[in-house]
């Protein structure tokens, strides 16, 4: 067969079309992803010896998809291929293997992760894989993403799918639980009792960093900006929640202290022992002053600007650290993937898109009217 149609599964598994459809992005349409993301026939990529071809049954949606359109801050085509398809999360089945792969065979169900890295080094080898040289996120900064009926990821990015999960629930939480997960239990090491502000509570990255609070017995101090985001977190189990919009950050420090003063009201007198930050340039400043004296900010993301203005006073008199996080390893993807597994952190998929909205889903989130997770279908059967 010259190319499986979207929502078909072939009864022998592993049997290969000669093309795909893939959601492509090619350098003169770089812009909107309703311009940038189109439709294409294209060529199965080979996999190498430690490379696995995985069936994509559905595609989380993530910001790296709408930067990979817009071609900013930089483009991610690759001059020598001429092309990219992006998506950096998925749920699948195995289709093909690579000769030197033993851990994972044809027809195994699982997730992807997103991280891959040389696998020859230290840091690959008993370090941290993120410190790797030759780190990159797959989908974004490598092609062969998700947004395609197949794609190729190194052997180490898979894990077992939680079988209670459907196809498109498990294909929505890689990139973003994985990254909160790492952000708040590695890096900033949250326990019991501890206030956390998390920005953008019922995005991405905030409904897990909720659920990971709640989870350890910390107390999440969620901000949003409409009711029904408010909704979300209170039904994640979070009660002190804050209207972004009641403050114009852009005011400066006394915006900032009211801001801080209504999570003191909130949490009995305390300043949040954590920040978790992405939202960069528009809430840095205030997240740098409302943080607890000694407390950390913890930032993986900068979706309003990368060049941060802040008053450093605030950091080095109150002995305040910043801490940079980026994705997470295998062994954090591993533990994070366990507690799916055990119904402990939920997937929070708030749309599911057929293939063909794929630049439709990324124009949602591209002007923030989504919520949680959306998702989506490639070849899972559609309802
Ligand atoms: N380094 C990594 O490994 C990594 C991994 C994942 C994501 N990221 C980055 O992190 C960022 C967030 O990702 P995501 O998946 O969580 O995106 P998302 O689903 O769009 O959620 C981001 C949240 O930020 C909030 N927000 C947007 N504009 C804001 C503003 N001006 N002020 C305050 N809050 C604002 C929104 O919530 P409200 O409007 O309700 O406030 C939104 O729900 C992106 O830039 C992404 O590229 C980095």
């Amino acid at each position: 067969m010259t190319e499986f149609a979207i929502g078909y599964i072939p009864k022998t598994i592993g049997e290969m079309p000669t093309t795909m459809k893939s959601v492509v992005i090619r350098n003169d349409r770089e812009g909107a992803p309703a311009d940038a993301m189109q439709i294409e026939s294209m060529e199965i990529p080979e996999v190498g010896p430690n490379d696995v071809l995985v069936m994509v049954m559905a595609a989380g949606v993530n910001f790296n998809g709408v930067w990979a359109a817009r071609g900013k801050p930089v483009s991610v085509i690759d001059p020598d291929v001429g092309f990219h398809i992006a998506g950096s999360d998925a749920s699948g089945i195995v289709w093909k293997v690579g000769s030197a792969v033993t851990r994972w065979k044809v027809g195994d169900e699982v997730v992807l992760h997103c991280n891959q890295a040389c696998r020859q080094c230290a840091a690959c080898n008993g370090g941290d894989p993120l410190a790797c040289r030759s780190q990159k996120i797959w989908g974004y900064e490598t092609n062969w993403g998700s947004f395609s009926q197949f794609c190729k990821v190194q052997s180490q990015q898979l894990l077992k799918k939680p079988s209670h999960l459907s196809w498109e629930e498990a294909a929505s939480y890689g990139l973003t639980y994985f990254t909160a997960y790492r952000m708040l239990i590695d890096r900033g090491e949250i326990g019991p009792g501890q206030n956390v502000l998390i920005w953008g509570a019922s995005g991405g990255l905030g409904v897990f960093a909720v659920q990971l609070c709640k989870l350890v017995g910390a107390n999440p101090i969620c901000v949003v900006s409409r009711k029904d985001k408010a909704e979300l977190c209170r039904n994640l189990g979070a009660t002190d929640i804050i209207d972004r919009k009641d403050y114009d950050f852009s005011k400066g420090p006394s915006e900032s202290r009211r801001f801080g003063k209504r999570i003191r009201e909130l949490t009995g007198g305390e300043d949040p022992d954590i920040v978790f930050e992405h939202v960069g340039a528009y809430t840095f400043p205030t997240s740098v002053l409302v943080c607890r004296r000694f407390g950390k900010i913890v930032i993986c993301g900068a979706t309003t600007g990368f060049d941060l203005n802040f008053d450093v006073r605030y950091l080095w008199m109150r002995q305040k650290e910043i801490i940079g996080s980026h994705f997470a390893n295998l062994n954090e993807c591993e533990r994070a993937n366990l507690l799916v597994h055990q119904h402990k952190i939920n997937p929070v998929v708030s749309e599911v898109f057929e293939f063909e909205q794929t630049a439709e889903a990324h124009e949602r989130m591209s002007s923030n009217k989504h919520k949680g997770k959306m998702v989506i279908r490639v070849q899972a059967p559609r309802g």
